[in-house]
């Protein structure tokens, strides 16, 4: 800005109008409002040391210099307070809706797969490098599938385990998914090799490790010449595959109507790696499924040649396999569908 000459100062003037209102109006909060304020209107600001110059205008022209200041004063002082009464409501306003501006922001929903819906599919995949495809069957069965193919008499104290709802006679809500080995060889000649994920009902309690309904996931090999070597092997394997190359494998001697013999398959505790502590109830072991080589019985329930053919079948929990790998100590919390819960697997 210049400081010589009436004209000049008249022109000083206006461009200090024109840029004090453009800061006045661009302040976003108060502390650059008083910023533009002391630097435009202040008492050693640039408005106060334009007129300090009105002196040096001649006489004759000092009163229509001195009218343009006051208008200039003025434009920046109506501007100022404005913007001050905007800023004001501006903070009422957000007061007003109880925004509460500590709180994280919304991201964006992304689903994710269930916990044991992992484990199904990784089991599944394992299996699969073995030569084994997916099988399903109906959650509402047959006796006659659910017990009686299953070498399993309705009056024998195995069913009584399996103690369901019935829907009609004779029909009832799965117990297990044993039954889809049934219909499996029913409709197909061997060798058969297939897995069989799905739901099973029970009347069990809904506390910390039961449920009354929950994930089975069922194994089933069958060919010729298949022997409690391969069966080992193939469990091995899945174990391996599964938990780790540490984990170590253990069979121990158990009774299925359907499997002869029988065992219940175990592995040292993931936990504690064997040296005993709650999850594995001190043993140093956590079972993992039942299994077995299939009896005789059932292929002449279905029709297989039982002289020819041999198999070996499994069955395990999803459930309890998700709770043993992500430490989960409640199966409730499972079934529950808490998305606070669930989320931290997606
Ligand atoms: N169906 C059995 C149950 O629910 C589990 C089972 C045991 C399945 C041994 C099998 C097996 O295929 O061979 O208790």
């Amino acid at each position: 800005m210049s400081k010589d000459g009436e004209g000049s100062l008249k022109d000083t003037l206006e461009s200090i109008r024109l840029e004090g209102v453009d800061a006045i109006q661009h302040a976003d909060d108060e502390e650059s409002l008083e910023k533009a304020r002391v630097r435009f209107l202040g008492r050693s600001g640039l408005l106060a040391r334009a007129l300090s110059q009105l002196r040096n205008v001649p006489p004759d022209e000092r009163p229509d210099t001195g009218r343009t200041a006051n208008l200039v004063k003025q434009t920046l002082e109506t501007t100022l307070e404005l913007k001050v009464d905007e800023l004001h409501s501006l903070i009422e306003g957000l007061e007003d809706s109880r925004t509460d501006l500590t709180l994280p922001g919304r991201t964006e929903w992304t689903g994710g797969v269930h916990p044991v819906t992992t484990v199904i599919d990784e089991i599944c995949d394992i299996f699969g490098e073995l030569g084994f495809t997916r099988a399903a069957g109906p959650e509402v069965e047959t006796d006659w599938h659910n017990f009686t193919a299953l070498n399993i008499p309705l009056d024998h104290p195995a069913a009584d385990m399996h103690d369901t709802f019935y829907l009609a006679d004779g029909v009832l809500l799965r117990t297990h998914t044993s039954p889809v080995q049934a219909r499996v060889m029913l409709g197909n000649d061997p060798p058969v090799r297939i897995l069989a994920p799905g739901m099973v009902f029970r009347r069990d309690p809904y506390d910390a490790s039961h449920a009354p309904a929950f994930e089975q996931v069922e194994g089933l090999a069958v060919d010729e010449g298949i022997d409690f070597v391969e069966f080992r092997a193939a469990i091995d394997y899945f174990v391996h595959r599964f938990f780790g190359r540490s984990t170590r494998t253990r069979f121990r001697p158990s009774y299925f109507p359907f499997t002869e013999p029988s065992a219940e398959v175990d592995v040292s505790c993931m936990v504690c790696e064997g040296s005993g502590c709650a999850t594995c109830k001190r043993t140093g072991w956590v079972e993992i499924m039942g299994s077995g080589m299939v009896n005789p019985a059932v292929f002449e329930a279905v029709g297989y040649d039982a002289e020819k053919y041999t198999g070996y079948a499994f069955g395990m929990g999803p459930a309890r396999i998700a709770m043993l790998r992500y430490r989960i100590p409640d199966i409730r919390l499972l079934y529950e569908g808490d998305i606070g819960f669930l989320e931290q697997f997606a």
